[in-house]
């Protein structure tokens, strides 16, 4: 494969995609941010200048879904495959684009992709179903109006008021557009009503791919397309067994690839829905739309269409924050279920601490952010040793792992594992009862799953990429509050390989000990 450059600069601008005015922070100015497409294995390289001053942070960007084998310092994660990049300075990644599909890529320092650091990641492979046109990325995700910071720190309060600790959604775009209502802003806000909508054009007769990827903060979508079906053809970076549906579940961090055949009338135009659902993660819902038109048709109208019957059914059974059966998710590469070398049981629960903050708790512990030392740096290490802090489970020479987590609290959260596509054994309500796997022969695959409210979801994975990978829960606010475990993978190897001895080749690039600016 070829190498593919980039170069990000991050910096804090004004921007007002939805007509309000606020502070951002952004890579090359773009809201959202620049695309990075590539083939399959090809390399990747993106020079990240960190520019972001007044106040100035660190930052770190992770390439989501992307394994990262043999490169897991490339990984973009700050306190355990690096240390933050520190303002005024810059950091080079290269890995290859060894998984195709959709993706995107973010920051993962601290909530701060929600402040604009974040854009598509575009791999193309082997088509598996065929279409006619690619329409791209559609970038979908709720919006917040104040800076994450303030976001956060209500999240991690501990009242009992629902309205503060599950936050406010502003808005919810689409591909960084929808209009707001400014009677809504306050006071001194610098605002304009009907900032516009995305628009999309399909050409009559053929049929559409669609790259749908959820890239907002911390809310469940169902997308849909009045008048018309889409056929599922890929979750996260699996192609699956094609099947339809009337819309589309996304959890934060969540891609569906979907298929639409241009088959409706020509001379209308239709609705393009995002809808939050209500109570999964968000305390409002602010429904995003976009207008699909056809080509050919130059009179475009506002739609009249209407939202099909199932999405609309969707959207009202709130106690619903879950993705798709996983008996009709089914990859398209068939991989059965093997006997588990270890399995490790997590309760997720809420807690508050000694300073008067929420955070949640995996088996009694909650993840503090550590940007002193890497946990891949120190896992190098001869006498390694980490601090209960750092949630650390080390998996030692295991080769295929399993990870239970029950949830006895009533927040659903999309988790993440980095490194690997998972597969997710089984998911439901209450404590798994240790035995139903649904799908043996071929369980769904993917990097990011729903456990529902008071629920279970049991994933397993084959511990064969040596790395200290996250897996955490993608609301943006729950994994800064805790919500997050750290697996050492093959330590002896990373050793062996890496840290010492004649071959070793651990890059100058992992710092022992982190800069500190403040
Ligand atoms: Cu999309 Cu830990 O990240």
């Amino acid at each position: 494969g070829v190498t593919r450059y980039y170069d990000f600069v991050i910096s804090r601008q004004f921007l007002s995609p939805d007509g309000y005015k606020k502070n951002s922070i952004v890579v090359n100015g773009q809201f959202p941010g620049p695309a990075i497409e590539a083939n399959w294995g090809d390399w990747i390289v993106v020079r990240v200048h960190n520019n972001i001053t007044g106040p100035a942070e660190g930052t770190g960007i992770h390439w989501h879904g992307i394994t990262q084998k043999d490169s897991p310092w490339y990984d973009g994660v700050p306190g355990i495959s690096q240390c933050p990049i520190a303002p005024g300075s810059s950091f080079t990644y290269r890995f290859q684009a060894d998984v195709y599909g959709t993706s995107w890529w973010h920051s993962h320092f601290s909530a701060q992709y929600t402040a604009g650091v974040f854009g598509p990641l575009i791999i193309y492979g082997p088509k598996h179903e065929p279409y006619d046109i690619d329409v791209g990325p559609i970038l979908l995700g709720d919006y917040y109006h104040r800076e994450y910071f303030d976001v956060l720190e209500d999240a991690a309060a501990a009242t009992e008021d629902f309205n503060v600790y599950v936050p406010w959604s502003d808005n919810n775009l689409i591909n960084g557009k929808n209009n707001y209502n400014c009677s809504m802003a306050p006071e001194n806000a610098t605002c304009v009503s009907n900032a516009g909508l995305a628009q999309f054009r399909f050409t009559p007769g053929k049929t559409h791919r669609l790259r749908l990827m959820n890239i907002g903060a911390a809310a469940l979508l169902h997308f849909s397309i009045d008048g018309h079906r889409m056929k599922v053809i890929a979750h996260d970076f699996e192609p699956v067994v094609p099947y339809e549906s009337d819309f589309i579940t996304l959890g934060a961090a969540q891609r569906t690839d979907v298929l639409v055949t241009a088959d409706a009338n020509p001379k209308e135009t239709y609705w393009i829905r995002s809808t939050i659902t209500l109570n999964c993660s968000v305390t409002h819902n602010p429904n995003a739309f976009a207008v699909l038109s056809y080509e050919g048709n130059n009179d475009i109208q506002v739609p009249q269409s209407q939202i099909n019957p199932a999405a609309a059914a969707a959207d009202n059974k709130t106690f619903l924050c879950r993705n798709d059966e996983l008996s009709k998710t089914v990859p398209f590469f068939p991989k059965p279920v093997k006997e588990a070398d270890t399995t490790l049981t997590i309760e997720v629960d809420l807690l508050t601490n000694g300073t008067g903050h929420h955070v949640w708790i995996m088996n009694n512990r909650t993840q503090r952010a550590n940007y002193h030392r890497p946990l891949l740096f120190e896992a190098t290490q001869e006498n390694f040793g980490f601090p209960d802090e750092w949630n650390v489970y080390d998996f030692g020479t295991n080769k295929t792992v399993r990870i239970v987590l029950n949830t006895i609290y009533q927040s659903a959260h999309p988790m993440h594992l980095h490194g690997h596509n998972f597969q997710v054994l089984a998911e439901g309500p209450g404590k798994w009862d240790g035995k139903t796997i649904i799908n043996p022969h071929n369980p769904t695959r993917r990097d990011t799953h729903m456990q529902r409210r008071y629920g279970h979801l049991v994933i397993q994975f084959e511990a064969d990429n040596p790395g200290a990978w996250s897996y955490h829960c993608h609301i943006a606010w729950h994994a800064s509050m805790g919500l997050n475990i750290a697996i050492l993978e093959g330590g002896d190897e990373l050793r062996r390989k890496y840290a010492y001895g004649p071959h070793a080749r651990i890059p100058h690039i992992m710092q022992e000990t982190c800069v500190d600016w403040e």
